[in-house]
């Protein structure tokens, strides 16, 4: 017959044990690592939601637990059994009194876990980055991640659009031809996709208000903290939209993400040592600039010797040009009307001023860089076959894209947001390596 002690104690997860003071429980997880005062073991176990500091004192262990302990090394994975007590110096404000350990895999001792307390290089820790996703901090930061593109999907999703997948191969380019990656495609050339946006250009005039959330692929031969090679981009795009609504739908989305991100992963931008005092704020409305004004505060910058180099009129900004004018504002600021030569080829130009497109990059405050781009799309016919031939794509492979101003065209719009870029801010980390759990940039492809 079975008796109460013989049912095995309930398996917990370390962020629940205060729900279970004074019970045993059980928590299966890895070892996160250990201190030891004499007949003292304070083993800290980990299971992926959290931490807790195990106490096992050589007297009140059976003497198989305590050497089990005393040989365990780090990152061991193990199954613990203990007593939950609360104590109000502990990091999480309990304790376990361990009952007994399982060692469900033991890290060898002559080939022990390489990442330890002690600093290591970024390059060492990139090498390492299958196991250095299990540290704190980056866990921290992989639940932000998760947060921010739950609360984007649930932005879109709550507003009536229909997530719409465009497909990831493509046969032509998007953002320009000098960053594409080609594919052999059955002795055709294809190309991993820049943005789904044509795609869901489509797909909106199908279904009015959708949006696309994948991988995108940039060739980019620039080293810089900003640049992956892989990365992932939220789209929506909105039939019948203007400029001005999509400005008003990215300052509304960012906002939702910042805040979900304060309200729902407070500890975790704690643990990665976000102030978020400067993010509390983020809310609409953002300041707008034009093109035209932003290119005034970087003169203004220089002649006050705040921006090195004399801006150039006419130019897209640099990284250093885009840290300065975000500087000005404690909110991401939305530059409108850049000259339409800088820009992609499916622009539509401003009827006021047609050297200038309708469109709009959100510049990141803090240094963080521009985070959104973003238009109104040419609804011309013919304006956008005489485009694409001004950029020199290949007609062929857009006549289906030139359609959808044939069949139905309608002023519409969208932008982009690169996730990684996004996180980099709102966690405040010096670079998007750190954003995504395996990066792939110019130098990097293992593991
Ligand atoms: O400004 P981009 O090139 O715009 C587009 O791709 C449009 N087709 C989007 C649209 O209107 N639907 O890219 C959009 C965003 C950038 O603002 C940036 O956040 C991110 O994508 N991005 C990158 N992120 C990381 N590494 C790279 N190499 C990136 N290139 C762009
Ligand atoms: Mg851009």
């Amino acid at each position: 017959m079975e008796t109460e002690s013989n049912i095995p104690p309930p398996v917990t997860s370390i962020t629940q044990i205060g729900r279970h003071d004074g019970e045993i429980v059980t928590i299966q997880g890895w070892l996160y690592n250990k201190r030891e005062s004499g007949k003292l073991i304070f083993p800290i176990f980990r299971d992926g939601t959290g931490v807790v500091q195990g106490v096992a004192p050589k007297n009140q262990v059976s003497p198989e637990t305590f050497e089990t302990l005393k040989n365990l090394t780090d990152e061991s994975s193990v199954i613990v059994t203990g007593k939950v007590r609360s104590d109000k110096r502990a990091p999480g404000g309990y304790e376990l009194d361990v009952i007994n350990v399982t060692v469900v895999q033991r890290v060898p001792e002559d080939d022990p876990y390489p990442i330890s307390g002690k600093e290591h290089g970024i390059d060492f820790l990139m090498e390492n980055r299958h196991l250095w996703v299990r540290s704190p901090r980056q866990c921290a930061i992989m639940r932000v991640r998760a947060e921010i593109i739950r609360s984007i999907r649930n932005f879109f999703d709550e507003r009536g659009f229909t997530l719409t997948d465009p497909p990831i191969l493509t046969p032509a380019a998007c953002e320009g031809t000098s960053t594409l990656f080609s594919v052999d495609y059955f002795d055709d050339e294809a190309f991993l996709t820049q943005s789904g946006q044509l795609y869901i250009e489509a797909t909106a005039m199908a279904l009015g208000k959708v949006y696309s959330f994948g991988p995108t692929f940039r060739a980019e031969k620039s080293k810089t903290r900003r640049h992956l090679t892989e990365f992932w981009m939220v789209e929506p795009e909105v039939a019948y939209a203007r400029l001005d609504d999509i400005m008003e739908l990215a300052e509304n989305m960012i906002s939702h993400a910042v805040q979900s991100a304060m309200a729902n992963r407070r500890t975790d931008l704690e643990t990665i040592g976000r102030d978020v005092t400067k993010l509390e704020h983020i809310k609409p409305p953002f300041p707008r600039i034009t093109y035209d004004q932003a290119v005034e505060i970087l003169h203004d910058g220089h002649a006050k010797g705040l921006v090195e180099a004399k801006f150039e009129y006419c130019g897209d900004f640099g990284s250093p040009d885009e840290t300065y004018i975000s500087s000005q504002f404690d909110k991401p600021v939305m530059v409108h009307r850049y000259p339409a030569k800088v820009k992609a080829f499916y622009m539509e130009p401003d009827p006021q001023r047609p050297d200038l497109a309708l469109c709009v990059d959100v510049l990141a405050p803090e240094g963080y860089g521009e985070i959104i781009g973003g238009s109104q799309r040419i609804g011309d016919y013919n304006q956008l076959v005489q485009r694409i031939r001004e950029h020199a794509l290949p007609e062929a492979a857009f006549k289906w894209y030139l359609d959808l101003r044939k069949y139905g065209g309608v002023p519409h719009s969208g932008f982009g947001m690169g996730i990684e870029r996004a996180v980099a801010w709102i966690c405040g980390l010096e670079h998007v390596r750190e954003t995504i759990p395996f990066a792939r940039t110019l130098t990097r492809i293992y593991p």
